[in-house]
């Protein structure tokens, strides 16, 4: 039977006693740069950017205008099928192209990282089929990794738990320990390993986060690097999911752009590409590909892989805005500077809490660890406690699932009285789950 007390909003992924313990109160009404204000009235420095997406906080005069400005001008055209593009979209597309690294040149757009990633991963297999290697349909990812949830995002997601809730999924999709996992041997790429045991000819794509989002697991350059020349040596096509790192989070435009002893064949962008204001995400792919593609594509075999939205004219003017904004508002030179105070405030936090046992950060992308300082780790039920204690203080962060951290992933235009706001209520958060103190709402003890 249907509760009264019951939304009508089926918030997706939750479950329903989250659901009945959210007040109306708890609804989020107005936001005000990088701070955000629920029903009930309290505002909180949103420190996990919306869903990690809000990268330039909720206020940006440049993307507002370019909206409502595209919004007048011509609010939708085809850029999908036989259509004619919007001008304002092969313009975006071609500002993202000058940001990626060379040889990147051609974009095509979706609505969400999901679909990019399938999109970039059925690419692969199309160009397998297209080349007579119908052999070759196997993709490899990341245990722990994220890219999406759905029948094939999902199931490249290294989350066990996504794999078998609706039955069978995309096959041919394996996982392999990363290099920060239980058990894996330093120095030792499991995924190449696991790879040249199964045959890297029967391997189209290896699809990994440069930057794992859960627990903010930093891949080193080295090992990025190998896995790279180990895939162009075997003609593995490498996709850098960049839906998180990509668009300025780690201080440039794209985790890649960062090393250049990886070449990437495809990159995939989500989140804040139009900074959440609109829904958009891209798959960017290297010329190596692209010729493939296009030399060998008659009107019968296209890639036919899209949807009504792909490229919309209003997303593709926010994107342009957000790129105006990286390139000429110091955001990236922000980041670098935040960042680091960052990292500065949470070592000081950490001197006074031991139990802060991790902290990982790129740019102003932080995962945190928790443990009995020389014991065990927390648990995730544990470390959301923290979560809601630090709310209670004022600041959102993100907590994980399935693995136990906690995620600070705030606006790239946080200023360094925010950054000491967050440090602050951290120290004050931490000393309350010491003290027991717990927070008082009813929200905050069924997320606990
Ligand atoms: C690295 C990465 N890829 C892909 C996705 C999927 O993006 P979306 O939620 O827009 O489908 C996410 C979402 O968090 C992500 O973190």
């Amino acid at each position: 039977m249907i509760d009264p007390a019951d939304f009508a909003l089926w918030n997706s992924g939750v479950p329903r006693p989250y659901l009945k313990a959210l007040s109306r109160d708890d609804l989020l009404a107005e936001a005000d740069g990088v701070r955000v204000r629920d029903s009930g009235g309290r505002w909180y420095l949103d420190a996990r950017s919306g869903l990690w997406n809000v990268t330039l906080g909720y206020g940006n005069t440049r993307v507002k205008e370019a909206i409502k400005q595209q919004v007048d001008r011509l609010p939708f055209a085809n850029s999908h099928g036989y259509g004619r593009p919007a001008q304002v979209t092969v313009d975006c597309a071609e500002a993202l192209v000058r940001h990626l690294p060379d040889g990147i040149n051609h974009v095509r757009f979706a609505s969400n990282g999901a679909q990019a990633v399938e999109m970039a991963l059925l690419l692969s297999r199309f160009l397998r089929l297209r080349a007579g290697q119908p052999e070759r349909m196997a993709v490899f990812s990341m245990w722990d990794g994220f890219h999406g949830q759905g029948p094939g995002a999902g199931m490249v997601t290294g989350v066990p738990y996504l794999h078998h809730q609706t039955g069978p999924m995309l096959p041919g999709i394996h996982h392999a320990p990363g290099p920060f996992s239980h058990g894996a041997v330093e120095g030792v790429s499991d995924m190449e390993r696991l790879i040249t045991e199964f045959g890297p000819e029967r391997v189209t794509a290896v699809i990994v986060e440069p930057v794992v989002g859960e627990g903010g697991h930093i891949l080193s350059p080295e090992y990025l690097g190998s896995l790279s020349r180990f895939c162009r040596s075997h003609d593995i096509h490498l996709v850098f999911d960049e839906v998180v790192t990509g668009m300025g989070r780690v201080g440039d435009f794209t985790r890649a752009g960062q090393l250049p002893d990886v070449s990437p064949d495809i990159i995939t962008l989500g989140k804040g590409i139009t900074s959440g204001y609109m829904p958009m995400s891209a798959v960017a792919v290297h010329d190596r590909l692209y010729e493939q593609l296009h030399d060998r594509t008659t009107a019968e075999t296209a890639l036919s892989i899209g949807s009504t939205n792909d490229g919309h004219a209003v997303a593709a003017a926010a994107a342009l805005a957000v790129i105006g904004a990286l390139d000429e508002d110091g955001v990236l030179e922000n980041v670098r500077r935040r960042g680091a105070d960052l990292v500065t405030a949470l070592g000081k936090v950490q001197a006074q809490h031991p139990e802060l046992t991790g902290v990982r950060c790129i740019g102003l992308f932080c995962g945190l660890e928790f443990g009995e300082p020389g014991g065990e780790a927390w648990t995730p039920g544990r470390v959301n406690k923290l979560r809601m204690a630090l709310e209670s203080r004022g600041v959102l962060s993100s907590s994980l699932r399935v693995v136990p951290n906690l995620m600070l992933m705030p606006p790239l235009v946080i200023t360094e009285d925010d950054v000491a706001e967050i440090a602050g209520a951290l120290d004050g958060a931490l000393g309350d789950i010491k003290s027991g103190r717990m927070p008082e709402s009813g929200f905050a003890r069924a997320m606990g």
